[in-house]
C-alpha cells in the first residue's frame, strides 16, 4: 500500500507503507473493550427507538416519548462517535503535494488504496456494522408512526359511536317517537336513538322538507333514493367543523346552518348535505329513515360516515 511520499529532486517518490504501520493502528487501548461498549450503545440507541415507538402507539405521556426518543439518539451518537475515534486509523496520513493531473497508474492506485482501507475497517468490525444498521432501520420504521396514525380510523372505530343502528326509532327529547304525521313540511325536530335520549354523539336533526313535484321521497344524492320519505331527512346535529350543534335550518334555501361558525351545509335533492359556506370540511353525515307498518319513523341502518369532525376519529 502506499502511503506518504519522499520527494527526490523534486519530484515526489512513492513510499509503500504496510498495512501493520503505527498509522494504521486505532487508538484505543483495548479495541475489544472499545468494541463492545460501542455495540452496548447502539443496542441502547436501538432499544431506545423501540421504546419511542412503543409509547407513541399506546400514546403514552411526553415524557416517555422524549427519554426514550433522547435514549435512541443518544446511544447512537455516543456509539458513532466512539467508534471514528477509537476504533478507526489513527493516521496521520499525509503526502508531499504534487502534479494535481493524475496518471492512470495513479488513479488505480488511489481507489486501490481506497477501496482496501474501506474494506479493512468494514470487515473488522462487522458487527458493529449490523446494529447500527439494525437501530437505523428500527428509527425508519418508527418514523413512520405518525403517517400510519394520520391514514385516520378504522371503520368499526366510528360505526359504534353513536347509537344508531338498523329498526332504531327515532325520539324527541321527551323520549316519544316521532310519527310520521307530527311534523309539517318545513317543521324542524332535534331526534336521538329511542334509548340514547341526549347523547352528544347521537343528536339528529329531522328536517320535513316539500319533495319536488311528482315525487314522494327526496334524494340527496345517488344510492339515497329511499333514505327520505315522505320528505323527512335526518342528518347529524354534530358540525363536521368542529362539534357544535348545527342547530339552525333555512327552510328557503333547504339549507342547515352551524352559528359557530356559520358553516352552511346544502340539505336540498342531489347536494349531499355538502358544505356550501364556512370551515366545515366535509358534508354532514346523513341517516338513512323509513317509515314503519305504524307509521313511526325508523332508522334504517346507522350514519355510513363518522360523525363530527375527522380529528376526533383518530386512533388513539
Ligand atoms: S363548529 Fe360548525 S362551523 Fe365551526
Amino acid at each position: 500500500m502506499s502511503g506518504p511520499t519522499g520527494d527526490t529532486h523534486g519530484e515526489p517518490t512513492p513510499v509503500t507503507v504496510r498495512l501493520d504501520a503505527d498509522q494504521f493502528k486505532v487508538a484505543a487501548a483495548n479495541p475489544r473493550q472499545m468494541e463492545r461498549t460501542v455495540a452496548a450503545t447502539f443496542l441502547l440507541g436501538l432499544a431506545g427507538f423501540v421504546g419511542f415507538g412503543a409509547a407513541y402507539w399506546v400514546n403514552a405521556s411526553n415524557a416517555w416519548l422524549g427519554v426514550s426518543l433522547g435514549a435512541g439518539f443518544v446511544g447512537l451518537g455516543f456509539g458513532m462517535v466512539a467508534w471514528g475515534k477509537y476504533l478507526m486509523p489513527r493516521g496521520p496520513f499525509s503526502e508531499s503535494r504534487h502534479s494535481m493531473v493524475p496518471t492512470k497508474a495513479e488513479k488505480a492506485r488511489i481507489i486501490s488504496d481506497f477501496s482496501s482501507r474501506g474494506k479493512v475497517v468494514v470487515e473488522r468490525r462487522g458487527f458493529l456494522v449490523k446494529i447500527l444498521g439494525a437501530a437505523g432501520a428500527v428509527f425508519g420504521v418508527v418514523a413512520m408512526f405518525p403517517l400510519i396514525r394520520s391514514l385516520g380510523p378504522l371503520p368499526k372505530h366510528f360505526s359504534e359511536a353513536t347509537h344508531w343502528h338498523k329498526d332504531s326509532y327515532l325520539v324527541n327529547v321527551n323520549g316519544e317517537r316521532v310519527h310520521k304525521d307530527d311534523l309539517e313540511y318545513g317543521g324542524v325536530l332535534t331526534v336521538f336513538p329511542e334509548g340514547d335520549v341526549g347523547g352528544a354523539l347521537s343528536q339528529t336533526t329531522l328536517v320535513r322538507q316539500l319533495p319536488p313535484k311528482g315525487e314522494v321521497n327526496i334524494v340527496t344524492a345517488p344510492g339515497r333514493e329511499t333514505w327520505s320519505p315522505l320528505g323527512y331527512m335526518a342528518f347529524s346535529r354534530v358540525c363536521t367543523h368542529a362539534g357544535c350543534p348545527v342547530a339552525l335550518y333555512q327552510e328557503l334555501t333547504h339549507q342547515l346552518l352551524c352559528p359557530c361558525h356559520q358553516s352552511l351545509f346544502d340539505i336540498g335533492p342531489g347536494a349531499a348535505a355538502q358544505p356550501v359556506f364556512g370551515p366545515a370540511p366535509r358534508p354532514l353525515p346523513q341517516l338513512p329513515l323509513y317509515i314503519d307498518a305504524q307509521g313511526y319513523l325508523r332508522a334504517q341502518a346507522p350514519f355510513d360516515q363518522p360523525v363530527g369532525p375527522s380529528f376526533w376519529w383518530r386512533r388513539d
